[in-house]
């Protein structure tokens, strides 16, 4: 594991953070999964990828404010929101803030000290920020951070939006529109410690389609209040959901699963509005493939316990024992 981390880390560096494809090729069988990529060596890689320490995120009280959070949220694990090196990496806000929490399994060599540390003020994600001092700080949760005076602590901020607005814009060198900056606001401001989940979360098939309906129903949202954009970001944060159930199911064996991912995905594609699409015929497109990822679902999940959402094939990856069953 650890010499794959250096590579890993060599190759990130030398080419401005190449993404990491999850797709076929030489030495599949053993490929890490992207979503621990930014695990320290210390992980225990097979729990960290069953399961996640659970979303506390507090009801909306009006159905504009539950648009906006769901934007938020779709946001929150989106890379794409960053422009530059981090979006190219596979790095969100989630990849350190995990659920909207810490993350005590962070570790990216250069940026981060003690794992769940890391420097946001190096040149490894932004030049403008750069402080030419190496300071990792631990990543905090942000959960009940709402009523805080200050946000951060090496680039204080007065509002919950303040930061969000300088990180993305500034740390992450992204050009995040402002809607979405106030999606990720509201939904950050509603994650209070009253509605954490008992235990943790399983991290499975149907959590994972969760995650992509409710993106796509932001986005038939999106669309009918004639936002093209927010529609466009939302179908393709439903995209980006899409390609880590891919990569789960790997191997031979699963071929005609990922290829009813890879059908839907495309399916999805033609629900991008264009220059001039019409926004009303699209959004009578999301229930046919909502109802389309349902059935995905319920294919993928007959055979889940031979994809990576299992412990016992992560044993395989994770521990060099192949994939064969
Ligand atoms: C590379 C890891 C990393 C990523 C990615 C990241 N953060 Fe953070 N975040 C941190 C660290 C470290 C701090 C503490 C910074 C400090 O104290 O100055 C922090 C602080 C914050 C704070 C202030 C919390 C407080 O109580 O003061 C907020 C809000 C926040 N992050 C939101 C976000 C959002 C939203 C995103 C995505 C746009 C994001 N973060 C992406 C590591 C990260």
């Amino acid at each position: 594991m650890r010499q794959r981390r250096e590579c890993l880390i060599a190759a990130l560096s030398a080419a401005g953070f190449a993404f990491v494809q999850p797709t076929a090729g030489a030495g599949e069988a053993e490929r890490p999964l992207s979503q621990a990529l930014w695990n320290s060596s210390e992980t225990d890689n097979i729990a960290f990828l069953t399961h996640s320490p659970g979303e506390c995120l507090a009801p909306p009280k009006t159905a504009g404010a539950d648009y906006r959070i769901e934007l938020g949220r779709a946001a929150f694990s989106n890379p794409f929101l960053f422009g530059g090196a981090a979006a190219r990496s596979g790095l969100s806000c989630n990849s350190c803030h995990r659920d909207g929490r810490d993350n005590p399994d962070f570790f990216l060599e250069g940026l981060s000290g003690e794992p769940g540390t890391a420097d946001v003020t190096s040149s490894i994600f932004s030049k403008s920020r750069e402080d030419n001092i190496f300071n990792p700080v631990p990543i905090p949760t942000l959960v009940d951070i709402a009523g805080k005076a200050s946000f951060g602590s090496t680039a204080q901020q007065p509002s919950i939006h303040a930061f969000v607005a300088s990180a993305v814009a500034d740390e992450f060198q992204g050009a995040a529109a402002p809607a979405i900056i106030d999606g990720i606001a509201a939904y950050v401001a509603h994650l209070g410690s009253g509605f954490c989940p008992e235990g943790e979360t399983p991290q499975n098939v149907t959590r994972a389609a969760g995650d992509i309906a409710r993106a796509l129903r932001a986005a038939e949202q999106a669309m009918q209040r004639g936002e093209p954009e927010m529609a466009d970001f939302l179908v393709q944060s439903a995209r980006h959901g899409l390609g880590l159930i891919h990569e789960r199911f790997r191997g031979d064996k699963l071929a005609a699963e990922r290829g009813l991912v890879a059908d839907l995905s495309r399916q999805l594609a033609d629900l991008r509005p264009g220059e001039d699409g019409d926004l009303v015929a699209l959004a009578g497109k999301i229930a046919p493939a909502l109802d389309r990822l349902d059935l995905v679902k319920r294919r993928l999940r007959r055979k889940e316990r031979q994809s990576l959402y299992n412990r016992k094939q992560l044993r395989r990856v994770y521990e060099g024992e192949g994939m064969d069953d």
